[in-house]
Formats: structure tokens, sequence, C-alpha cells
């Protein structure tokens, strides 16, 4: 079973990482890993913040001659120069921030020691664990892209564009937007927020493909894959809503417009002509594509700020104005691969296990030998 920790405030010296679980012989290459915490940076609406902030790895164990060995990957993020010491107090907490809830929880006066913690910055830790996920999965031809499907309402349209396709066209996008002329006007939304000290949210799709039937189970509801991507997509920050497949718009449909139907063909093996279910029934993998969608909300540090109560004097104050990006769905996209990786990189081992590369691609095989029957 793989896990991770991960260590760091927004404004410490480092973010540390620990992934335990790795199989040995897998080769890992950071510079892969450099270009997944690159990714996560970019995106329109960022901001200035990460054009001065380029986030590197060190990997302090588990490593050797760029294969894994067997042990818990240790790794490190450098924090650029500002240290959080040095950094103001603050007292009138955000709305939509962790500030009040935790201040309350654990008593603290300064806000400052809520923010430090609760802030993205940590997610850095987690795509990197997530892109070294990504290099075991790469080996069995698992591959992960995310997009950006809406911005403050504005929708793109990649209707029967393939994973390759939608791919392409991110790469070259400013703001992983597989449709040009829905990104022009999303960029002119998140411009006239930024000028009226506003932010702005949308939705993210993660696709993944290649995934053999049978990953997670029905047996347990905690074995279940939905259970346990909805759960990691939704504890990236700003994160309000999880859906697979047709999601949300199944409640207004009839039973014989939602569900996949199932064909046979010799050598092919079963397959459908829909993916309505987004790849997930009974809580497994049924071999299409996963298909996932999350909501982002508008970032809550706004340059013109709401109303707060300040927590020592309890007088009426106006929340903290903190550096702060106009929209994250882009990067948050990235973050939602990074953690989906993970998981089905956990669910591979829990099926196919093994404590070397060898061994679990002998077992996954024998597998897809056993299905294909
Ligand atoms: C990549 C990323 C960057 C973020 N940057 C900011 C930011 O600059 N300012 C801000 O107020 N919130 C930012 N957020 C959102 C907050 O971290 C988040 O809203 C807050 O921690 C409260 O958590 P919740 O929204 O999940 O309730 C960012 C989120 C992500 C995913």
């Amino acid at each position: 079973m793989l896990r991770y920790l991960t260590a760091g405030e927004s404004h410490g010296k480092y973010l540390v990482g620990i992934l335990e679980g790795m199989i040995a012989g897998l080769t890992i290459d950071t510079e892969l890993v450099n270009r997944e915490l690159s990714r996560r940076q970019a995106g329109y609406g960022r901001s200035p913040r990460m054009k001065i902030e380029s986030d590197r790895i060190e990997i302090l164990s588990g490593i050797r001659k760029s294969e894994s060995i067997g042990g818990p990957i240790a790794l490190l993020i450098k924090n650029r120069a500002e240290r959080m010491e040095q950094l103001p107090s603050f007292t009138s907490p955000r709305p939509g921030h962790a500030d009040l809830a935790g201040a309350l929880k654990y008593n603290r006066r300064d806000l400052r020691d809520i923010l430090e913690r609760a802030s993205a910055r940590e997610t850095a830790c987690r795509v990197a664990v997530g892109s070294i996920a990504r290099q075991l999965l790469r080996e069995f031809k698992i591959e992960l892209i995310s997009h950006v499907v809406n911005i403050a309402g504005i929708k793109a349209d990649t209707r029967g564009l393939s994973f390759t396709a939608i791919k392409s066209r991110v790469l070259r996008s400013k703001l992983n937007c597989g449709d040009q002329k829905a990104q022009a006007a999303m960029i002119a939304e998140i411009d006239k927020a930024g000028k009226e000290g506003d932010t702005v949210g949308g939705i993210f799709e993660v696709i993944i493909r290649g995934l053999p039937p049978g990953l997670g189970s029905y047996v347990h509801c905690d074995r279940k894959i939905d259970n346990r991507l909805a759960g990691a997509i939704s504890s990236i920050q700003s994160i309000k809503a999880v859906e697979f497949g047709l999601g949300f718009s199944v409640s207004g449909k009839r039973g014989s417009e939602v569900h996949d139907e199932i064909f046979y063909k010799k050598g092919k093996g079963f397959y459908r002509h829909s993916n309505n279910a987004g790849g997930i029934e009974g809580g497994m993998t049924n071999g299409e594509d996963i298909v996932l969608r999350a909501a982002v909300k508008p970032i809550s540090t706004l340059r013109r700020p709401l109303r707060s109560v300040d927590i020592v004097s309890k007088k009426p104050s106006r929340a903290r104005f903190e550096r702060a990006d106009i929209c994250v769905v882009p990067s948050a996209g990235v973050i939602g691969e990074a953690v989906a990786a993970f998981e089905i990189a956990n669910l591979m081992l829990e099926k196919f296990g093994g404590d070397s590369l060898e061994e679990m691609k002998r077992n996954y095989q024998g597998y897809i030998k056993q299905i294909s029957k």
C-alpha cells in the first residue's frame, strides 16, 4: 500500500514529503516531477509570486541511480527567501478561509498561524508525490490529463475530442483549455474580475485512460474507487463538488439514457459505445476512461475585502488582503491529476502488489490474460 505525508508552511523554509510503499525498480525522472511542479504554478490568473517562484524537488532517500529501492522516498521543495517569522500578524479572518475556525480550534490569536499551513502551497508536495505515482502508472500505459471546462460560467466545448486531441490543445493553452474561443472569453472574464478587485472559479475535468477493469471494489465502502477519488479531489483547497461521468445531470434523465450498454468483440473484449458512467461502475473501474469533474470556488482573498470581525477586539473589520491569485482553476486541475494518480497507483498496487516492478508487471499480465479468456 502506498501512503504519504507532507509537512511545511507557505512561507516556511521547505516543503517536505515522504512517499512510503513504492516498489523497487521503478525509474524515477526528477525532471518529470519538476515539469509537473511548473505546470502547477502556471495558468492564467495566478499571482505574480508564481512568476518568481520556480519549484524544484530534491530527493533525499529511497532512490539510487534514478531507481526506487523500496524504502520511503523523502523529498524536499525549497520555498523562496520570505520567512514566516518576519511576516505580519493579523487578526481579521478572511471569509472563505480556514482563518476563523482554525483560530478557534487551535486556540491561536495570530491568524498567520492558520494561514501558513492551510494555504494551497502544500499542494506542491502533493504534485511531486503524484508525479512519482504517475511514473509508476506510465509503466502500465495509464495516462492522465486535466483540462479547464468552465470559468465563471463560460463553458468550453470539447465534445467529440479524443484524449490525445485534448492533451495537445491543453499543452499549447495558457489556461489548460481545449476550446480556444471559450478560452479567449475566459481570459477576458479573469482580467475583468482582477480589475474589479474580485476573483473567479470554474470547473476542471480529469481524464484517466489505459485502466484495467476491476480497480477498487464493491465489497466494502472504503475500497470503492469513486470514494477514494472523490475524497482525494475534494481534499484540494477550493474544491466544492466532484462528479463522475454525467454526474449531477443523471438526476434529470431516464435510465435508458444514462446506462452504457455492453458489447463484446473477439480480440477487443467487452466495450461500450458511451461512457456516461465516467469509467466507474459499482466502485470499480469498468475498463473505460475515468472522467471526473471538480468545481473550484472563486478565490476567497479579495483586493476589495469582505466584512469580518477582529477576533481580539470583536469589532467589525475588513478581512486582511494578502497577495492572491484571481483564478486557480488550471492549477487545481494539475493538482487533481496528481492526487488522482496517487489513488490509482495505490489501487494498482493493492490489486497487483509485489515488491518490485518486475513482480507487479508479472501479476498485472497474469490478470490481463485471465480477463481476456
Ligand atoms: C492552486 C491553488 C492556489 C490558491 N491560491 C489562493 C490565493 O492566492 N489566495 C486565496 O485566498 N486562496 C487561494 N487558494 C484557495 C485557498 O487555499 C482555500 O480556499 C482555503 O484554504 C480554504 O479552503 P476551502 O476553499 O477548501 O474551504 C488557492 C487554492 C489552490 C488550489
